[in-house]
């Protein structure tokens, strides 16, 4: 599938829960719990098939926290099955705050998992706890990290978001941990999308920032293309090429050669001129952009089919026809810290990270 920008959709992404465990304060306000409904596994089945059908190959499966929703490791089994138009497997990946990872990590894996990422915005146990608004995480999260590599989730992605005043200090500690344990740090930018709209261009610690406080530590330098596009194909990527273009994060290597961080930095340097997403909230609506204005209710399809009683092919072509007329109309890109930027409607922890 490509949009009227050029770019090719490759990536569904599709929320099974807006819950989450954790109330992460640059996220939520921590008295809002969920809001929207949660779909049966068969239903978000059903779209990613046909989504696969149209051109998708990569599935990451978000929240909320996507490890609360009983039946994830049957739901990850059932999409291992599907292959894509030239019959290769996917590229099957879950985002989590890891804190039931530990025991799910083996069990994801058997049923087809290839990666997991998870977030985690301290490498101190304290300030991690500030920071999630829930008392002693932080050693379940490195649990999880820790059980994800053993059962040979491979690569494993830490993702941190820093914000100043508040985790700034962790990036050298973050350094030391992708070394030690052998996962991949990611930076991200702070993006306006948090529940109390606590969002402001100062608070931003952004790309080049972030290299200059590494470099006190050790220098990074940037992993090359080629290079990028060889690790993805070694590791299995259904088309390789496409994935190293369009990866949102810039990627680096310590001077000495080890360990690997990257940086999301998609509000000093966005990269929505390769974007490659679409997502699907937990309640069916298609989101075309984390910052669209509007969403697609997908789900009104699957709907609209029970209630006619139509047949299994045309309720699969009308769900095809509508991801392309949404696709159609995905966003050129976001308007972060420009005048006029509007908020979408609903925050993070609700369309799925
Ligand atoms: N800006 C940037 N990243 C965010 N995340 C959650 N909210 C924001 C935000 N406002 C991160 C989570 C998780 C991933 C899905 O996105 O920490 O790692």
């Amino acid at each position: 599938m490509t949009d009227k920008f050029g770019r090719t959709i490759s990536d569904l992404r599709i929320s099974i829960t807006d819950r989450c465990n954790y109330k992460c304060v640059y996220c939520r306000t921590g008295n809002e719990g969920a809001q929207y409904a949660e779909l049966p596994f068969a239903d978000y089945l059903r779209m990613a098939r046909v989504a696969v059908s149209q051109g998708i190959s990569k599935i990451r499966l978000t929240g909320g926290e996507p490890l609360l929703r009983n039946g994830i490791v049957d739901f990850v089994r059932d999409l291992a099955q599907l292959r894509t138009p030239r019959g290769a497997p996917l590229d099957i990946a879950v985002t989590t705050n890891g804190h039931l990872l530990a025991d799910l990590a083996a069990p994801l894996k058997a049923a087809g998992l290839s990666r997991v990422t998870v977030s985690m915005d301290a490498v101190d146990a304290a300030l991690f706890a500030r920071i999630t608004r829930v008392p002693n995480g932080y050693d379940k999260v490195l649990a999880g990290i820790r059980a994800a590599r053993a059962a040979g989730l491979d690569p494993v992605k830490v993702n941190c978001v820093l914000l100043r005043g508040f985790n700034e200090d962790q990036i050298i500690p973050f350094g030391k941990f992708a070394r030690e344990e052998g996962v991949v740090v990611r930076f991200i930018e702070f993006m306006p999308l948090e529940e109390d709209r606590r969002w402001s261009p100062e608070i931003v610690v952004r790309l080049e920032e972030i290299l200059a406080e590494m470099a006190r530590f050790m220098p990074l330098e940037a992993i090359p293309l080629a290079e990028r596009v060889q690790g993805a194909a070694a590791s299995g990527m259904p088309d390789a090429a496409q994935h190293a273009n369009s990866e949102t994060a810039r990627r680096y290597r310590f001077a000495d050669g080890i360990g690997e961080i990257g940086i999301i930095a998609p509000v000093s340097h966005p990269f929505c001129g390769h974007c490659s997403r679409i997502r699907i909230t937990s309640d069916g609506k298609l989101r075309t952009c984390l910052f669209s204005l509007r969403d697609h209710d997908l789900n009104g399809i699957l709907r609209h089919g029970r209630a006619a009683s139509l047949s299994d092919e045309q309720v699969d072509a009308n769900l095809a026809a509508f991801l392309h007329a949404a696709i159609e109309r995905k966003e050129e890109r976001h308007h972060i810290g420009e005048p006029g930027f509007m908020q979408p409607s609903r925050s993070m922890v609700h369309i799925g990270g």
